[in-house]
């Protein structure tokens, strides 16, 4: 059957903060052959430091903005699985801005099991060291919502472990359809 799509040639996962797109990135990028491009990791090894220290010594748009180019190098490539942080796609039209060929997908989780997940494992995250980390999380993916909502393929974190999300990923590539 003809893909009602133009292939894809990149995958773009989008998420809240601890909804996996770490884990599961490298997961589709192994099955299809290609590369896992963890944006943030990027972007410290431009900027020479870790994104904490860019939050606390330059600010968060300094790092909106080395993210941004980060993000924008990553996608003019192909073969790949990019990653950005989770806020690289709050931005208007950013998602819609991305070509035909990159499928989009949002890996959709609550926000408890997000910072029970963002602050048991992986790098510090600025954006939750508060009193509060679940409010402050649920504040943030009600505004984020329709961002990520414009990713083409939806899928719920919570619900899937990272091999199933991985094999939706790798089916949706490869069918042209997002059926799952
Ligand atoms: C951020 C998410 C982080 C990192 C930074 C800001 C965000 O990446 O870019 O702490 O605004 O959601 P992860 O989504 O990989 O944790």
């Amino acid at each position: 059957m003809t893909p009602r799509h133009p292939p894809h040639h990149t995958v773009l996962l989008v998420g809240f903060m601890g909804s996996g797109k770490s884990t599961v990135g490298p997961l589709v990028a192994t099955d299809l052959g290609w590369d896992f491009i963890d944006v943030d990791a990027r972007v410290e090894a431009r900027a020479g430091r870790n994104v904490e220290e860019i939050f606390e010594r330059d600010g968060e748009p300094a790092f909106r903005e080395l993210e941004r180019r980060a993000a924008e190098e990553a996608l003019a490539g192909r073969d790949r699985v990019v990653a950005p942080g989770g806020g690289w796609a709050v931005v208007p039209g950013r998602l819609e801005s991305v070509g035909p060929e990159v499928l989009t997908v949002w890996l959709d989780v609550s926000a408890a099991t997000a910072v029970e997940r963002a602050l048991r494992g992986g790098p510090p995250r600025p954006l939750l060291s508060v009193a509060d980390p679940v409010g402050r999380a649920e504040e943030l993916m009600e505004a984020r919502r329709p961002f990520y909502r414009k990713a083409r393929l939806h899928l719920d974190a919570d619900a899937s472990s990272p091999e199933r999300l991985a094999r939706d990923i790798v089916r949706t590539v490869r069918t042209g359809r997002a059926t799952a």
